[in-house]
């Protein structure tokens, strides 16, 4: 799969020598309005990719009136993100968000993150994971006992609803489920009306009184009443929101507003990510017929006909194998956005404060001078001579793999992802296979999150 950009970047090359404001800019694409008419989403990641390798290191990129340098060396993409950390804070994508989420982890400015991230930190801690994974095969399983063989589905609407109903049982400690078609909807609104925000005017567009954003603020609205709801009713005390509300760090504790914000970014930040990461993996599979046999051949060693469970984790290497070999292809949250608060010297460049810096997994994640066959899904990559996982095994450099962020930014639910997405493909790809509707053409919309631009329809079909 590819897309043909050359003619979208190839027609003005920035020359070395340009400058702005005194500084010298990095080679790179020039857009003129009439090739941006050609441009769509879909095209986005393809012309970062195109761009890292015609202008390597760092690019400039003057578009919509913003000034961007996408960094492509791994070193550089350390440096941005763990080296130089006090030096940037969020981009504005994230800092826009905030209007929505209000100050949570995922939005929150470099001064206020710390201290928060402290206060959240126990609830995502190792010990805590077993009691998640058990709520999550619950989940699961109802999932599974709810398909039937033949059954159409849009792929991404339906592990958008395990994965909403796994956040709801596992960090808001109450039953999502039953409300999923309108919690759901709720949440996928409020995320485009986020990205319609992200485009210059954006965020005025919203408020006008029309009503698409009428919708937008109706859905968030909405959103906030189900997190007032459920922070006003009993949680399960196993749940993420019981553990914020007990964490103290040196006396501070999260107040009621604080915890609200913190839900909310937790809600949005782990639900549509990991169901994507599902979703790209059961489409890949369902290309890669042999690498499904043996994914489906190495749980019946492992498990036999049982559940697998959280001690079970450490066995199930080429289900590791699988979503790391899908989170490179198609890395949920594809591009991060930081935006310099004091010059940053990357290379031989200067980057002024103000001006934003992208470091993409997209790009990173299939560059031909780490990763072999970059385009293909090649899950034993991950697996050492003897059949076990490790992130270590493909012998990239740090910085050409990092599906999940780095420095003090990482996501705190890493491992609690890792966790969901091993246990999902345990229990679901041991019974359920995905065929794709013949004919449909998978294409990418690459916004805040990479997805599938008109879902994935196609049918179920038992295997177990
Ligand atoms: C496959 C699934 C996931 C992927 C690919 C993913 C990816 C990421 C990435 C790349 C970041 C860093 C953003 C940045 O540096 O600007 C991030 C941050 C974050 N993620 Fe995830 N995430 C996933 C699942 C989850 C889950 C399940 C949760 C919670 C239940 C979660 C909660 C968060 C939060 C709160 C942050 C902000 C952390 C901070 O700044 O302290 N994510 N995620």
């Amino acid at each position: 799969m590819g897309v043909q950009i050359g003619p979208l970047i190839a027609q003005r090359e920035r020359r070395r020598t340009r400058t702005r404001n005194g500084l010298a800019l990095p080679p790179g694409p020039g857009f003129s309005f009439d090739r941006m008419t050609a441009f769509r989403r879909e095209h986005l990641p393809w012309i970062m990719r195109a761009t890292a390798r015609r202008w390597p290191g760092v690019a400039y990129l003057g578009l919509l009136g913003r000034r961007l340098y996408l960094v492509s060396d791994p070193s550089l993409v350390r440096q941005v993100l763990v080296a130089d950390g006090k030096r940037v804070d969020k981009g504005e994508a994230l800092r826009t968000a905030s209007i929505v989420l209000g100050e949570g982890l995922l939005t929150a400015r470099r001064r206020l993150h710390l201290p928060r991230r402290r206060l959240v930190n126990p609830a995502f801690a190792h010990s805590r994971m077993a009691g998640y994974s058990s709520t999550m095969v619950d989940a699961l399983q109802a999932a599974s006992a709810r398909w039937r063989d033949g059954e159409r589905i849009d792929l991404s609407r339906e592990l958008s609803r395990v994965t909403l109903d796994i956040i709801g049982r596992t960090v808001l400690g109450s039953d999502l489920d039953a409300r999923f078609a309108h919690v759901g909807k709720e949440l996928t609104l409020a995320l485009r009306g986020w990205e319609a925000m992200m485009v210059p005017g954006g965020s005025s567009y919203l408020r006008l009184p029309l009503a698409g954003p009428r919708r937008f603020w109706a859905a968030a609205d909405n959103l906030h009443a189900v997190v007032r709801d459920v922070l006003g009713s009993p949680a399960g005390a196993e749940s993420v929101v019981a553990a914020m509300r007990q964490a103290r760090d040196e006396g501070a504790s999260l107040d009621e507003a604080a915890l609200h914000d913190e839900t909310m970014n937790l809600m949005l930040a782990g639900h549509e990510t990991t169901a994507l990461a599902l979703t790209w993996a059961f489409w890949l599979l369902s290309r890669h017929p042999s690498e499904a046999a043996a994914l489906r051949s190495s749980l019946s060693d492992v498990l036999g006909d049982r559940a697998p469970g959280y001690a079970d984790l450490p066995d199930l290497h080429r289900v590791y194998a699988v979503v790391a070999e899908t989170l490179r292809l198609f890395p949920p949250a594809w591009i991060l956005e930081r935006e310099a608060t004091e010059p940053l010297a990357l290379g031989e460049w200067v980057v002024p404060a103000g001006a934003t810096v992208l470091a993409s997994q997209f790009v990173l994640h299939r560059d031909p001078r780490f990763w072999p066959s970059p385009d293909s899904f090649v899950p034993s990559r991950w697996l050492d001579a003897d059949g076990r996982f490790s992130e270590e095994n493909p012998g990239v450099p740090r910085g050409a793999w990092y599906p999940f962020g780095a420095g003090t930014r990482i996501c705190i639910g890493e491992s609690f992802a890792w966790t969901e997405a091993a246990l999902a493909l345990a229990v679901l790809a041991r019974r359920w296979e995905f065929a794709a509707d013949q004919g449909h053409r998978m294409a990418l919309h690459a916004a805040i999150t990479l997805r599938p631009a008109n879902g994935l329809p196609g049918t179920w079909r038992s295997v177990g």
